[in-house]
């Protein structure tokens, strides 16, 4: 198994990040690693240029994000972690898939659409081409396995759509280059939404920082933004069923169901019938009991800007090592000549 991820250092990590994505890295770390695997986990910070952006941020954001990966446990030593701008073999991967990806697949990606709005004719070249980058992210290293929240899925479908091509245009059949990437998503956090309205994921691009739990907010943040999360005036449910409707509610004991690692019906079993007035108390000591190390570690971490470069530079040459073949391959299959 090759186990393949990356994020955006924009912002701060996130509890929809977490819950949807950094939770499972750390898992399949442990279980992957163990027996013979490897895994890759990178900052997306050629992808975060696809947007308008301040360097001095992206370079601060970037370090900040590494640290914030190892004090939720990626481990630098089992897993490659490093930043694409250090392995340019991601970039090159892309161009020749360029010739591959169809502009209309690219038109159809729903984050283009998001992201670009009405403005399409303003919106960056970077930002259509995105997801090609993505597929070369993950093709490069032949990934077995991509963990990511629900709405990356459709750009892993893409990433298998140019795999799929490029096998068929460019390979004998008994010979493909590309191996086909499946979307690892978890389906109890797969999409956590904003604390201030049910009915949109939980983002780092929300200008609202009460919509979502920073991975860096104090105990006191933490409490405040559950207390002050929307609600509805209903006591909860006895059962999951009795959710359907109310999508704050839903997902507030979703939150909690998988922070305590269990079923959204074994909490409905102990809530059922009360108010958020004693649910709420309850999920924040819940976040803060799980989140308070991880920040403890982090705010250590951060500070030791040497030590987060030495990671940085010790992944991306284990990356490039292993990204080198399977980009020389490519080359080979266009029939591109290089000496
Ligand atoms: P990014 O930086 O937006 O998010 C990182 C990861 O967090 C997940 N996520 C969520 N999961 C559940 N609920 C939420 N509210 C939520 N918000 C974010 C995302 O699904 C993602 O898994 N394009 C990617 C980065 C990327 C990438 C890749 C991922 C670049 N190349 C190759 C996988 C493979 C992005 O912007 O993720």
């Amino acid at each position: 198994m090759r186990i393949v991820s990356g994020i955006q250092p924009t912002g701060n990590l996130h509890l929809g990040n977490y819950l949807g994505a950094i939770r499972n890295w750390v898992k399949m770390q442990d279980e992957v690693t163990a027996s013979g695997g490897q895994c890759l986990y990178f900052l997306a910070d050629l992808h975060a240029i696809s947007m308008p952006h301040t360097p001095a941020e992206l370079a601060a954001n970037t370090r900040e994000m590494v640290a914030a990966l190892v004090a939720c446990g990626i481990d630098p030593d089992r897993s490659i972690l490093f930043n694409q701008a250090q392995v340019p073999q991601h970039a090159e991967l892309q161009w020749l898939l360029n010739g591959t990806a169809r502009m209309g697949w690219l038109n159809r990606m729903t984050q283009w659409k998001d992201k670009a709005g009405k403005n399409r004719e303003g919106a960056s070249v970077a930002l259509f081409t995105y997801p090609v980058l993505q597929a070369a992210d993950v093709l490069l290293y032949q990934a077995t396995h991509v963990p990511v929240g629900e709405d990356q899925k459709q750009h892993l479908e893409l990433a298998r759509d140019i795999a799929q091509k490029f096998n068929n245009d460019f390979c004998p059949e008994d010979a493909p280059l590309f191996t086909l990437p499946d979307a690892f998503i978890p389906p109890e956090a797969a999409r956590i939404m904003s604390l201030r309205d049910g009915s949109s994921k939980m983002s780092k691009s929300d200008p609202s920082d009460m919509s979502r739990i920073n991975m860096t907010d104090s105990a006191d943040t933490i409490m405040q933004k559950v207390k002050k999360a929307k609600t509805d005036p209903e006591p909860l449910p006895a059962e999951a069923a009795g959710l359907e409707g109310r999508a704050e509610a839903r997902n507030l004991v979703a939150i909690y169901a998988v922070m305590a690692g269990t079923t959204v019906d074994a909490v409905l079993a102990e809530f059922g019938g009360e108010g958020f007035g004693k649910f709420k108390p309850a999920l924040g000591e819940l976040l803060v009991e799980t989140l308070a190390p991880i920040n403890a570690r982090f705010l250590q971490l951060r500070e030791d800007k040497a030590g987060l470069d030495a990671i940085l530079r010790k992944g991306a040459e284990k990356a490039r090592a292993l990204a080198v073949p399977t980009l020389d391959k490519t080359y080979e299959a266009l029939g591109l000549v290089r000496g």
